[in-house]
C-alpha cells in the first residue's frame, strides 16, 4: 500500500534525516520549506537512494495563508504521515529581537504547526488511520530567558499535542511530540558533548511513531534534564539556570568572530 508523508523544513538537519527513515520505509514524500533548490537537492537524493516519489513544495510557512495553501496542493492526495518539524530560534532578549522577529517565530513554529495540524487530521480521522509528529523541544518544558518566544512556541506545541493525543484516543490517529534537546544542525552548530546528531532523533522519531506515548524526549541524557528542570526544579530557579545558558549563547554569537 502507498503511503504519502508530509514533512516541514526537511531540507536540513533533523527534517531530513527523519525524510531519510520515512523514504527507507518506503514513504511517498511532500517536502516543505522556503529553499525550493535545497528541497529539490534533498528529493533527488531520496528518489536515487530510496526509490521513492518525492514532491517539492517551496512554501514560508509563516504567512498567515501559507497552510491553506499547503492544503490546496495537495488536494486528491491521501495524507498518512505529517511531521511539523519547521521552526526558528533567536537566541538573545525579546527586547533585542524586536516585535517582527517574535511575531515570525511563533507564525511559523505554533500557528502555521497548529493550522496545518487542523487542515490535515479530518481526512486521517474519516479514513480512521494516520500519525502526526509534531517537533517541540526540551525548551518546552521550562521558560527559556533569551530564548523566550521559542521556548513558549514549543510549550504551545507541546501542550496542543498532548491534547490532541487525548481527542484522538482510539480514532486510528497517532498524534505524538517528539522533543529533542541539543541536536548538531544549522540551528545549533558547535559541537559540545552530549549533543545528538540528526539521525539519532530521527530514529526517535521512528520508534515514537510505533509507541504510545503522546510526547517522548530524545535521549537518555535529555530525558533525565527534563525530569529534574519540570519536575524536581520549581520553576523560577530551572528558568534562571536555563538562562544563563542562553545568555551566555547570545553573548558568545554577539561577540565578533
Ligand atoms: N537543533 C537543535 O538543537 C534542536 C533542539 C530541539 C528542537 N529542535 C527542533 O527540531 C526542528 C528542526 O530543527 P533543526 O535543528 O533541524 O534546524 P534547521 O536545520 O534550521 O531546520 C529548520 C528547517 O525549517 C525550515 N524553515 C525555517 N523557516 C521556515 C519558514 N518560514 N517556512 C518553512 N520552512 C521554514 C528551514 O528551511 P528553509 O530555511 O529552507 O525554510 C529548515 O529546513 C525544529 O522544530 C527545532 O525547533 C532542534
Amino acid at each position: 500500500m502507498t503511503r504519502n508523508g508530509i514533512i516541514t523544513g526537511a531540507g536540513t538537519g533533523i527534517g531530513a534525516a527523519i525524510a531519510d527513515r520515512l523514504a527507507a520505509d518506503g514513504t511517498n514524500l511532500i517536502l516543505v520549506a522556503r529553499d525550493g533548490a535545497r528541497l529539490d537537492e534533498t528529493a533527488r537524493r531520496l528518489r536515487a537512494a530510496h526509490g521513492i516519489e518525492v514532491r517539492t513544495v517551496p512554501l514560508d510557512l509563516s504567512r498567515p495563508d501559507a497552510a491553506a495553501e499547503l492544503e490546496k496542493h495537495l488536494a486528491g492526495t491521501d495524507i498518512d504521515v505529517l511531521v511539523n518539524n519547521a521552526a526558528v530560534a533567536h537566541v538573545g532578549t525579546v527586547a533585542d529581537a524586536g516585535p517582527d522577529r517574535i511575531r515570525a517565530t511563533v507564525d511559523l513554529n505554533a500557528t502555521a504547526l497548529a493550522e496545518i495540524t487542523a487542515r490535515f487530521l479530518p481526512a486521517m480521522l474519516a479514513r480512521g488511520r494516520g500519525a502526526i509528529v509534531n517537533i517541540a523541544s526540551t525548551a518546552a518544558y521550562t521558560p527559556a530567558p533569551w530564548n523566550a518566544a521559542y521556548a513558549a512556541s514549543k510549550a504551545f506545541v507541546l501542550s496542543y499535542t498532548r491534547a490532541l493525543a487525548i481527542e484522538t484516543e482510539g480514532t486510528g490517529v497517532r498524534v505524538v511530540a517528539v522533543s529533542p534537546g541539543a541536536v548538531e544542525t544549522p540551528m545549533n552548530p558547535g559541537h559540545f558533548r552530549g549533543k545528538r546528531s540528526p539521525e539519532q532523533v530521527a530514529d526517535t522519531v521512528v520508534a515514537a511513531l510505533r509507541g504510545r506515548a503522546p510526547a517522548v524526549v530524545d535521549g537518555r541524557l535529555y530525558a533525565a534534564q527534563v525530569f529534574v528542570f519540570s519536575r524536581i526544579l520549581p520553576t523560577r530557579t530551572g528558568a534562571r539556570m536555563i538562562g544563563r545558558f542562553f545568555a551566555r549563547a547570545a553573548r558568545k554569537s554577539a561577540a565578533p568572530q
